[in-house]
């Protein structure tokens, strides 16, 4: 074969070119697969399927409530996708439970379908991106439909999950002084699911939560009126010029910091915030600020990839920094210390290996 004009100057190895061809060809599925998983999710039917024996699309639908048309054609794409079995003869689908484990509610091992939610988003908003490569201008969090919804799902098994039995203990004499009654802020809690576990478990302590979304503040207000909880409060606050002293002996940032304005200067704001002793526990994205470093980092490629359409376009709409959802540990534990916190610890937990989770005392 001789050497394409776009290749002068390169070597050209044409087993290479045939060997990524098919590993392309591989990333177009599993794409199409990611997406099928998020209707999958927001649908029910992985639920329904994970519930049934080998059934008909007919019998899927059915227990799922929908349209056979289009689940058979779903179950086609999950088939071919390597997600269900199909038998040929009976014209049966069956969710193998090994499959399950990771792709419904409850499964044992997470729910990565939560996380095929992401991947769709992406799509949803891929003509304003489009056009913020050729402007460099920022977006805001109500660009992007459904965020805090597929937000507080996925903050549900990171956070919620395992709160009080793997995080709360990464603070040794937290959960004692929660029980005795403190004062705690959850800075950009989101739909605040989090801090309402947390004044459920905690009747003595108050709780506050801040978030820039009014709609993510609704959600998490009406939440709480509908839970019967009175010591917590919810409130729609940019913190760009957040300026309370002493106030807090907890504050918490769930996945919250690396998309700000400016990390470094709320960070240094929290701080001041905090009373001393205050303890302030921070999960954010657990790569490196090295790209090199990540190339065997969990779910890189996806982080990057959200980081390219939400953390960095939603920091530059505020005038901010653009850190990306890949700020690395290593920046966010330069900026707790620079902050001023005496201690700062960090840990990888199990169940959340894209996370890392900061817990810093003042002193
Ligand atoms: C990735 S979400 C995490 C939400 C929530 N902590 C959770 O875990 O589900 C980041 C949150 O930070 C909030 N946020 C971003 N910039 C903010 C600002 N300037 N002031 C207050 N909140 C902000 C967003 O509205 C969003 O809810």
């Amino acid at each position: 074969m001789s050497q394409p004009a776009y290749l002068t100057g390169h070597t050209y190895d044409p087993d290479r070119a045939q060997a990524f061809l098919e590993r392309a060809a591989a990333i177009l599925d599993a794409g199409a697969v990611a997406v099928m998983l998020s209707i999958g999710h927001r649908t029910g039917l992985l639920a329904t399927l994970s519930r049934l024996p080998p059934s008909t699309s007919m019998e899927i639908a059915q227990a799922a409530g929908l349209s056979e048309r289009y689940v058979r054609e779903w179950l086609a794409v999950l088939v071919t996708g390597g997600i269900i079995t199909y038998d040929a003869q009976h014209g049966t689908y069956l969710l193998p439970a090994e499959h399950a484990a990771c792709l419904v509610p409850d499964a044992p091992l997470g729910n990565l379908a939560v996380y095929a939610q992401h991947v769709a988003l992406m799509g949803q908003v891929q003509d304003q991106i489009v056009e913020r490569f050729r402007t460099g201008e920022g977006m805001r969090y109500e660009d992007y439909p459904c965020f805090h919804h597929v937000m507080a799902e996925d903050s549900g098994q990171t956070v919620v999950a395992q709160l009080f039995g793997q995080i709360l203990p990464l603070a040794p004499g937290l959960v004692a002084r929660l029980e005795r009654g403190i004062t705690v802020l959850d800075a950009g809690c989101g739909r605040g699911e989090a801090l309402m576990a947390l004044a459920r478990r905690y009747p003595e302590s108050r709780f506050t939560g801040y978030d820039l979304c009014a709609d993510a503040i609704e959600d998490a207000r009406r939440a709480a009126r509908k839970a019967g909880l009175h010591n917590l409060r919810f409130e729609a606050r940019d913190l760009t010029h957040f300026d309370e002293q002493e106030r807090y002996d907890l504050i918490t940032s769930f996945d919250a910091i690396h998309d700000q304005r400016s990390p470094a200067d709320l960070v240094r704001r929290l701080y001041r915030a905090l009373g001393p002793g205050g303890i302030y526990l921070v999960q954010d994205i657990g790569g490196s600020a090295h790209l090199e470093n990540n190339l065997n980092f969990p779910n890189a490629t996806l982080l990057y990839a959200i980081s390219c359409v939400h953390c960095t376009p939603v920091s530059l709409g505020q005038g901010g920094d653009g850190l990306g959802t890949m700020w690395g540990w290593e920046t966010a534990g330069a900026m707790l210390n620079d902050a001023g916190f005496a201690e700062v610890q960090r840990h990888v937990l199990p169940h959340d290996p894209m996370n890392v989770w900061f817990v810093c005392r003042k002193p």
